[in-house]
C-alpha cells in the first residue's frame, strides 16, 4: 500500500461524534460532538480526569465500540456506513491495538500471538498451516476482539482466501510471517522470548509483545489506551521509546495516557473534560531525548491551566 509519505492529510476526521450509554434507563452522555482530526504521521496524547471518556473515545474512533451519533473517517472510509465484517477487516489489516491488560491467547506462545493476526489477514494470504490451530476454539472470544482479532477462530482453521493475482493478494508464507514477527521483536529487543508463554515473560516485555503483534500487518494507526499503565518508569520509557520509534517511521499513534512522561513523548495532546475536548497542546515531534525535560515542563504547566 502507498504511504502518503511528508504530503500530510487527515488519517482521521472526527465530527460531532457523540456516544451514550444508557445503565438502568438512565442516559449518561459519555462524549459530546467530540470534533478533531489526526494528520497522517502524528502522535496524539489524549489526557483528562478520569472517567471523562478518554477510553469511550478510542474505542469509538477504531470502530471497536459503536457510536451514538456524529461520523468518523478514518483513512477515507466512513467507518458507520461499513459492514460488521468490513469494519472487522480494517481493524485487522490497518489498525493495531495495545491495550493496558495484555490480551494475548494463554495456549499460543509469544511469537505465535504476535504472527495471529497476519496469519488470519485477507490481505495477507497466508497458505499452509496456520499460526492460531492450537487455540481454534477460544480465539473468537473476548480476548481475541479486544486485540483485534474476531475473526480468529475462523482464519485458525483452514480459511485460506483465493490469490486475486492483483497486487493485494500477494501470498505470504508462514515462513515470511514469521520472518518478519522475528524482525519486529528482534527490533523491539524482545526476540529472546519467542518461545515463552505469555507468563514466562515481564510486563514490559509483554508489552513490547503486544506493540510487535500490533505491528505485524503493517497499521496505518495504532490505538493505545493506558500502554504504560501497568509498567514501572524504565519499563514504560522502554516502551515509549519503542511507540515514539515506530511513529518516527511513519505509523500515525493515538494514545491516551494519564502520564505527563508519557504524553510529553507525542507531537500533540488533547485534553478532554466531560466527554468534550477541553484544549489541544502542540508540542511537535520529539526528536531529540535532550528536549524531553523541557517538553514535560511545558506540558505540565498548559496541564494546570486545563484544571489537570
Ligand atoms: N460499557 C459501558 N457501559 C456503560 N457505561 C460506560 C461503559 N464504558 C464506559 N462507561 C462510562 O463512560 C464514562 C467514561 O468512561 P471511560 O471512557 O472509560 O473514561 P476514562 O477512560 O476517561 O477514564 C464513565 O462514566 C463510565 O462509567
Ligand atoms: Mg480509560
Amino acid at each position: 500500500m502507498m504511504r502518503k509519505g511528508k504530503n500530510m492529510s487527515k488519517i482521521i476526521d472526527v465530527k460531532d461524534l457523540c456516544k451514550t450509554y444508557v445503565v438502568n434507563k438512565k442516559q449518561n452522555n459519555v462524549l459530546r460532538n467530540v470534533n478533531f482530526s489526526i494528520d497522517e504521521g502524528e502522535m496524539v496524547g489524549i489526557m483528562g480526569p478520569s472517567g471523562s471518556g478518554k477510553s469511550t473515545l478510542l474505542y469509538t474512533v477504531s470502530g471497536m465500540d459503536k457510536m451514538t451519533a456524529g461520523e468518523v473517517t478514518f483513512n477515507g472510509k466512513n467507518l458507520s456506513k461499513l459492514k460488521e465484517n468490513e469494519m472487522a477487516d480494517v481493524r485487522l489489516d490497518e489498525m493495531g491495538f495495545v491495550f493496558q491488560q495484555m490480551y494475548m491467547m494463554k495456549n499460543l506462545s509469544i511469537l505465535d500471538n504476535i504472527m495471529l493476526p497476519a496469519v488470519k489477514s485477507k490481505k495477507g494470504d497466508c497458505v499452509g498451516n496456520t499460526a492460531g490451530n492450537k487455540s481454534a476454539s477460544s480465539a473468537g472470544t473476548d480476548e481475541a476482539k479486544k486485540a483485534g482479532n474476531e475473526s480468529a477462530g475462523e482464519a485458525a482453521g483452514n480459511n485460506t482466501v483465493k490469490n486475486s493475482g492483483t497486487d493485494k493478494g500477494k501470498k505470504e508464507s508462514r515462513k515470511e510471517i514469521r520472518d518478519r514477527a522475528i524482525s519486529l521483536m528482534h527490533k523491539l529487543g524482545i526476540e529472546d522470548t519467542a518461545n515463552n508463554g505469555i507468563n514466562e515473560v515481564s510486563g514490559g516485555q509483554l508489552q513490547r509483545a503486544c506493540i510487535c503483534r500490533s505491528m505485524i500487518n503493517r497499521p496505518r494507526v495504532i490505538f493505545a489506551d493506558e500502554p504504560t499503565g501497568a509498567l514501572n518508569r524504565t519499563a514504560s520509557d522502554e516502551v515509549m521509546d519503542e511507540i515514539v520509534n515506530l511513529n518516527n517511521e511513519g505509523t500515525t499513534v493515538m494514545l491516551v495516557t494519564h502520564d505527563v512522561k508519557v504524553a510529553a513523548k507525542c507531537s500533540r495532546v488533547l485534553y478532554i473534560v466531560d466527554g468534550n475536548i477541553k484544549g489541544e497542546k502542540q508540542l511537535g515531534k520529539c526528536v531529540n531525548p535532550s528536549q524531553v525535560r523541557e517538553r514535560e515542563r511545558d506540558l505540565n504547566n498548559w496541564l494546570m491551566e486545563m484544571g489537570w
